[in-house]
């Protein structure tokens, strides 16, 4: 029985190509989103109860390989997760998109932490958020006009215009948006992966992008592509 950690777009399309290839297999999420996506295989939401939990879970399951898709910026799960796998012995594989990179038209800042994005956004901008629900929490623009891109919707908050949609998003529904509200500055997280409709969409429109660099993360086993990893999952 393989698990498959989810919570991207990526982890998605391995739960449908596990499903499709007849691999007996089981996701899970952390719970944050309420109506979490088709998976195609079994989906358990809500974590483990931390590292105990997670270690039962692989015993009583009978687990026999671990796929970590899980976002690039969910440095913790992935660390405790390869941590015990190799203290277990138990096959490891993180499906790990290659990061996004400028090309010469682009006008991207790259910072550390969203502590740094005020630094760039000049006052008056209209600012859009594409960077997560809780990253947007640690997010300070006083003085602009803040649109915050969320899965589900929100309750009403004092300065931020949520913006409720599920990606992946087309270049065409992108500028779409973008032209719609009026935005001028975009906040990003470098999570990487295929060509991102609302950085294509950026670049169309020349507007400068806030892009927040990866979080520093442990090395690991990984691959890049979905089939990569499909592949390797067939080999155990
Ligand atoms: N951080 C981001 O920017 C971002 C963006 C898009 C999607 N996500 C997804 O959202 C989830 C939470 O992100 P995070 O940054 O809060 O993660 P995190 O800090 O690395 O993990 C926090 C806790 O969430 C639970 N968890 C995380 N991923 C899980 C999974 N796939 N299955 C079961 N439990 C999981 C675990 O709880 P227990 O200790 O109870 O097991 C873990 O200790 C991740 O699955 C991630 O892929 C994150």
């Amino acid at each position: 029985m393989i698990l498959l950690l989810a919570g991207t777009t990526e982890a998605r399309k391995m739960g449908w190509l596990l499903a499709d290839y007849g691999i007996a297999a089981v996701a899970t999420l952390a719970g944050e989103t309420k109506v979490p996506a088709d998976l195609g295989i079994a989906v358990e939401t809500g974590g483990f109860g931390g590292e105990d939990g997670f270690r039962a879970f692989l015993a009583q399951r009978g687990i026999t390989g671990v796929i970590d898709a899980t976002h690039p910026f969910a440095v913790r799960i992935t660390e405790r997760t390869y941590r015990i796998c190799t203290e277990l012995g138990l096959p490891y594989m993180q499906l790990m998109r290659p990061h996004w990179e400028p090309e010469p038209d682009d006008t991207w800042f790259m910072v550390d932490d969203m502590a740094q994005v005020a630094d760039f956004v000049p006052q008056g901008a209209r600012v859009l958020v594409a960077a997560g629900r809780k990253a947007a929490e640690d997010l300070s623009l006083p003085g602009r006009e803040v649109f915050v891109r969320v899965i589900d919707p929100q309750p009403e908050k004092d300065g931020v215009t949520w913006i409720v949609g599920r990606p992946p998003f087309s270049l065409a529904e992108e500028v779409d948006l973008l032209r719609r509200h009026r935005i001028d500055w975009i906040i990003a997280k470098n999570a990487g992966g295929a060509a991102d409709g609302k950085l294509l969409a950026a670049r169309q429109l020349h507007l400068p992008v806030v892009m927040v660099n990866r979080p520093p993360a442990p090395v690991t086993p990984c691959r890049e592509r979905v089939q990569d990893v499909l592949d390797w999952v067939m080999d155990l």
